[in-house]
């Protein structure tokens, strides 16, 4: 395992060389006119069409390049970067049936329009350059609201019309009584007004679309925080009272989409969640007996980690607020799971959001989550991992959009949003947060 912070804070210390990018940093992609070699000590790697990244690893000497590269970055000819083995230790072997191996994922739309627009209201030329970079970074079309449906035919229609393999990646997440937790993102079915009934047809909707375009591939993250609030929250009676309704409708996703070939991610929180050392073994019980119950299907592929969180993947410095967590890293986290799920039958494989997780030892406690101030977008989407039981970093969560609303008077007012670390005043849930934005873009790490 590489030490990421370490090495992070490391090259900080050392001034910039122009001609070579730093560790971390972008070194070839689509559109890329920047340097296209890496500091000594780390080596270019594709990480999709768009960036390729400086990773930690012995550089190749540039003549060699095509004969090392390794597979399992998604590698693309229209990329402009050279994927090089990296040092023993932080290569990954593809574990078969990563989806996200060799394959273009999808830009959505959706967000790239959101970057468009908060780019013009920045008036710093520097600051607006780096920000009009991130509509270039794939995040997930989060479908978390029946409205939004119809957008993703669209979607499947542009990748489709794009050729060769496209993977578009969504969120489900439209449970009935959705976030029982907390407050910030109830959704718009409840179980009392046919709310399961109508989560069916939301499900069935998707698939129908899905299904018009079987050359595309699909990857789903499948209800952010359910399952894990089932784990942990079942002493909420929000919770325990939708418990039956999450498991039939969470088992009706994964059926349904699986039929369809879609892949998908049960969310399981994150280390500082589920990764406390009494909470693993229950949840590796929930989760491989949620994939029995919908059949084992091979499309299950496993569990993704950290969505909409700021934990680093890995590191060798924790935040003093992991404070008796053994786990105090994604890293960690997920190979304490792996074992315990395999034991049970799931032969799980991880994807692990890291849009937010560029700067650590943020929060006052491990359990914020709302628009924690001083977050930075983090390590971009790679299929270098630095474990086979990951198949990909991903973000899930479109930066910039709001995570709850600091007004007090909201019906979907959360008291974590007014929070000392949450910045404030924000917005409703989901919709655009643009000094929050801007500081995500500010505090990016690695560099816009
Ligand atoms: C309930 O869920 C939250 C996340 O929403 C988690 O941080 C917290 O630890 C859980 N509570 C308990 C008592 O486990
Ligand atoms: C806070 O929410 C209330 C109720 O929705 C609304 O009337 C008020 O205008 C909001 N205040 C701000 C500052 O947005």
């Amino acid at each position: 395992m590489f030490k990421l912070a370490a090495l992070a804070s490391l090259l900080a210390l050392v001034p910039y060389v122009s001609a070579q990018s730093q560790l971390y940093g972008q070194c070839g992609g689509m559109g890329w006119t920047g340097p296209t070699t890496c500091v000594s000590g780390s080596s270019c790697v594709v990480s999709n069409p768009y960036y390729s990244q400086c990773l930690p690893g012995a550089a190749a000497p540039p003549s060699s390049s095509s004969s090392s590269s390794v597979s399992h970055s998604s590698s693309s000819s229209s990329a402009s970067g050279t994927a090089t083995s990296s040092a023993p230790g932080t290569t990954t072997t593809p574990t078969a049936g990563n989806p996200f191996a060799n394959c273009n994922v999808y830009l959505s739309p959706y967000y790239a329009n959101e970057i468009n627009a908060a780019v013009a209201q920045i008036s710093d030329a520097t600051t607006a350059a780096k920000a009009a970079k991130v509509a270039s970074i794939p995040t997930f079309i989060w479908l978390d609201s029946v409205s939004k449906i119809p957008s993703l035919d669209t979607y499947m229609a542009d990748a489709e019309s794009m050729g060769g393999c496209q993977l578009v990646q969504i969120v489900i997440y439209d449970l009935p009584n959705r976030d029982c937790h907390a407050k910030a993102s109830n959704g718009e079915f409840t179980i009392a007004n046919n709310g399961v009934a109508n989560y069916e047809n939301y499900i069935d909707q998707i698939v129908a679309i899905i299904k018009k375009y079987p050359t595309v591939k699909v990857v789903a993250v499948i209800e952010p925080d359910s399952l894990a609030n089932l784990v942990t929250n079942l002493s909420d009676p929000n919770c325990a009272n939708a418990q039956t309704a999450y498991l039939t409708c969470v088992n009706y996703a994964l059926k349904q989409l699986s039929s369809v070939n879609v892949i998908s991610y049960m969310d399981a929180g994150h280390a500082g969640w589920l990764g406390w050392a009494s909470n693993l073994g229950p949840a590796a019980q929930l989760f491989a007996q949620v994939y029995k119950n919908a059949g084992s299907p091979p499309q299950v592929r496993g569990l993704a980690t950290d969505v909409s969180n700021y934990n680093a993947l890995t590191t060798n410095s924790p935040d003093p607020i992991t404070q008796g967590d053994a786990c105090y890293d994604e890293m960690l986290y997920i190979q304490a799971l792996a074992p315990l799920l395999q034991q049970q039958g799931f032969p799980a494989s991880f994807i692990v959001d890291q849009s937010r997780s560029g700067v650590q030892n943020i929060r006052t406690a491990w359990g914020d989550w709302c628009n924690v101030k001083g977050a930075g977008f983090g390590p971009r989407p790679s299929t270098n991992t630095g474990s086979s039981l990951i198949d990909s970093i991903v973000w899930v969560k479109p930066g910039g959009e709001c995570d709850g609303t600091s007004n007090s008077s909201s019906a979907r007012y959360d008291s974590s949003c007014s929070q000392s670390d949450a910045l404030q005043p924000a917005p409703e849930a989901g919709t655009w947060f643009q000094t929050y934005f801007v500081d995500l873009v500010t505090n990016a790490n690695p560099p816009l």
